[in-house]
């Protein structure tokens, strides 16, 4: 790929003797195209983004002092422009059709007749297949290789102009990568938001205290449709090409997949999820295969769609009223779905945690009935302001389980009724509390008291991820605790064949395969043991850090809180939580029942202690700008001396780093009494 652009450009790079301002401008602009291609696109940075950011104000004030300079596809257009007072109409040159839907597999088959039929003397057609992604539909007009126009699709003939907004798209490339481009070429494609962006957007949205989007979808028709093409430029917004409209001045591509490779070679971003495949079967199985990764996917999906891949065919099918014969969308089970609230109940977890659980009518969404749905926590139900009554918008995505994302304003009932959390567990009666602080309300009871807690602690020792106990379910741990049969882990180890036949569902056969696999449980490793135990906040990978530090159990049992902090990735909660684990003789008589019972594993060395770094357990927030360190370098800093940082201030912050212009986060920092250094106090803060 040579620019015209980078042939002046490589004069006036680093080295060059006195470039002039219009060479040194094309030369940087060549130059952050190159990076952000690498970077957006490609996925493969080519330099650090300091680096980046250096030429990028370069440029910037380079265009400043040379208004003359600036030009359509400079990158300094990808930080948005003063805010519009409305969108201008655009009339599309080719009108932007929908497509037909199908949702069975009966659906693809009468399609794939109907395109043969049509065809005639084919037996089997080739089609490009790809996804259908959940965003918005937009064509880029690129003339002479230059984006100067984004349209949304609107009705169809005519859409908003967007193009400050998309600019800022970074993935989307303001120039074609190619010497000699076009006179016209619309790219049409999907505008969209990643799910872990859209996450991100809706954390920061929860901490400014703004609204936050209900989906990927909601969230990127938002961010893309803002007369403040700033805040556009804030969004972290992808794009996908999936179609052409108007082609002058080239010859179009024999087939879909071609002209999607055509577009690759030209730097624009096309999804690397798409296969040319043959006849009704290789649509069923493209079908099935992304079916299966569908959750694992960056982005929503929700569907793919199957095009006929020869352009000389797609022609002679045609159309039919406002969608192509060409082409179909092979839906998935929707992922979301609205229903009734009925009721609000609460459900407790193996820690006693108490989660609201909505019951809801029963509805069909992400390919199972659901009657349930979780809550999360009571925040959360005043947050999302979910009523008994209200008619709300049902997710389960994948094998997750089902959740209440937001509620239907218009459709709530005079009488809808407010959550109350109960005072005591519904499981044993113990009083709920709630801890300051703390956004989970729990069954006080513990597991001596609560039949919920044996029941969910139960399941978690004998769990996959654990000791591995193959056949022990939740029916049976339900009947065994209820039966009062066993109420700690180590009753599992003294159950015999006879108590276990008797119960429901089981039988001789049945009860020897879970005696089996209780005995071959014995045999684990000290992580899997660790993590059994359900110690708080103590997950997977924490199991794993602390008994590769401390190799045995007696040496993790004896453990300080400041020992615990020297393990990788553990701060004061999980430490504290460990220490107090530790700290119940129950739990102590538990792992020697336990290990009386015969449960074992390969013990190892302890870790040697290292010495403590000064800032271990500390958070950080930086805010403002600070005089001579840059945000990063600061982070950097911290993080070298054992430090974390965060991003917004709560109670846990032990420092905020101030510079100047802090804003709402020096306020915050002020309103809770956190320590608040500038750059010097930092500093000594370091050297100490
Ligand atoms: S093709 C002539 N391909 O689905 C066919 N559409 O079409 C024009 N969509 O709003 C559309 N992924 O935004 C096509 N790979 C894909 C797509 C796709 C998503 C959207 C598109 C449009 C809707 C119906």
């Amino acid at each position: 790929m040579v620019q015209p652009d980078l042939f002046t450009a490589q004069q006036a790079g680093p080295g060059a003797a006195a470039p002039t301002p219009a060479g040194r401008a094309a030369w940087l602009r060549a130059e952050l195209n190159r990076h952000g291609h690498a970077y957006y696109v490609l996925d493969q940075p080519t330099i650090p983004d300091a680096e980046y950011d250096l030429l990028f104000r370069e440029l910037q004030e380079l265009e400043q002092a040379h208004p003359e300079l600036a030009s359509p596809d400079s990158p300094t257009r990808r930080v948005g422009a003063a805010p519009l007072a409305q969108f201008a109409q655009v009339t599309h040159t080719v009108p932007m059709l929908s497509i037909n839907n199908g949702f069975s597999d009966d659906d693809v088959l009468a399609f794939d007749r109907r395109v043969r039929e049509t065809l005639k003397e084919i037996d089997e057609v080739d089609y490009a297949a790809e996804l259908k992604f959940d965003g918005l539909a937009i064509n880029l007009r690129y003339e002479n290789g230059v984006l100067v126009r984004a349209a949304t699709r609107g009705d169809g003939a005519t859409g908003e102009d967007v193009t400050v907004n998309i600019r800022t798209v970074r993935s989307i490339c303001l120039r074609l990568q190619t010497d000699n481009p076009p006179q016209v070429l619309d790219v049409r494609g999907e505008v969209m938001m990643y799910k872990a962006d859209f996450a991100r957007l809706n954390a920061r949205q929860r901490e400014a205290g703004q609204r936050e989007f209900v989906n990927p979808r909601n969230a990127a028709a938002g961010s893309l449709r803002q007369l403040d093409s700033r805040i556009t430029a804030q969004r972290s917004l992808r794009f996908f090409a999936y179609g052409i409209g108007s082609l002058e001045g080239a010859e179009m591509p024999a087939s879909h997949a071609a002209l999607l490779d055509w577009y690759v070679s030209l730097g624009v971003p096309v999804c690397a999820e798409r296969a040319v495949v043959r006849g009704a079967q290789g649509l069923l199985a493209f079908y099935r295969d992304i079916g299966q990764r569908r959750a694992a996917l960056p982005w929503d999906i929700d569907g793919v769609v199957y095009k006929v891949n020869d352009l000389a065919q797609q022609q002679k099918l045609g159309f039919v009223s406002r969608a192509p014969r060409f082409a179909m969308a092979h839906k998935f089970p929707a992922e979301e779905a609205t229903t009734l609230v009925q009721d609000i109940g609460v459900q407790v977890g193996r820690t006693g945690a108490i989660t609201p659980v909505a019951r809801l009518a029963p509805v069909f969404v992400g390919g199972v009935t659901v009657t349930n749905a979780t809550l999360h926590n009571e925040d959360e139900v005043r947050r999302k302001d979910i009523r008994i009554g209200d008619t709300v918008i049902v997710r389960r995505a994948g094998d997750v389980i089902p959740e209440v994302v937001a509620h239907v304003p218009e459709r709530r009932p005079a009488d809808a009724r407010q959550f109350v959390m109960p005072s005591s567990c519904p499981v044993c009666g113990s009083p709920i509390v709630r801890p300051e602080e703390e956004a989970i309300a729990r069954c006080s009871g513990g597991w001596m008291k609560c039949a919920a807690q044996r029941k969910g602690g139960l399941l978690h020792f004998v769990s996959r991820r654990a000791m591995d106990v193959e056949g022990l379910g939740d029916q049976l741990v339900e009947q065994l605790v209820d039966k009062n049969l066993i109420a700690t882990p180590a009753d599992l180890y003294k159950l015999g064949l006879v108590a276990l036949a008797e119960l429901d569902r089981m039988a001789d056969k049945s009860a020897q395969n879970v005696l089996d696999a209780l005995e071959k449980s014995k045999s684990t490793t000290l992580a899997r043991f660790i993590y059994a135990l359900g110690i708080r906040h103590v997950g997977e990978s924490t199991a794993k850090e602390l008994a590769r530090h401390f190799g045995r159990i007696d040496e993790l049992m004896q453990a300080s809180d400041e020992r615990l902090l020297q393990v990788a990735d553990i701060g004061p909660v999980v430490a504290r939580s460990v220490r107090s684990f530790f700290d119940d003789p129950l739990n102590i008589e538990l792992i020697e029942q336990l290990r009386a019972a015969g449960v074992h594993w390969p013990d190892a060395e302890p870790m040697a202690m290292a010495a403590p770094k000064p800032l271990h357990g500390k958070i950080f927030v930086l805010t403002g700008t600070l005089p001579t360190m840059a945000r990063d370098q600061a982070a950097a800093l911290i993080e070298a001396a054992g430090g974390k940082v965060s991003g917004s201030v709560s109670k846990k912050t032990s420092y905020v780093v101030a510079g100047e212009e802090a804003g709402s986060k020096l306020a915050k920092a002020q309103e809770l009494g956190v320590t608040v250094l500038d750059e010097d106090g930092l500093k000594q803060l370091l050297r100490e």
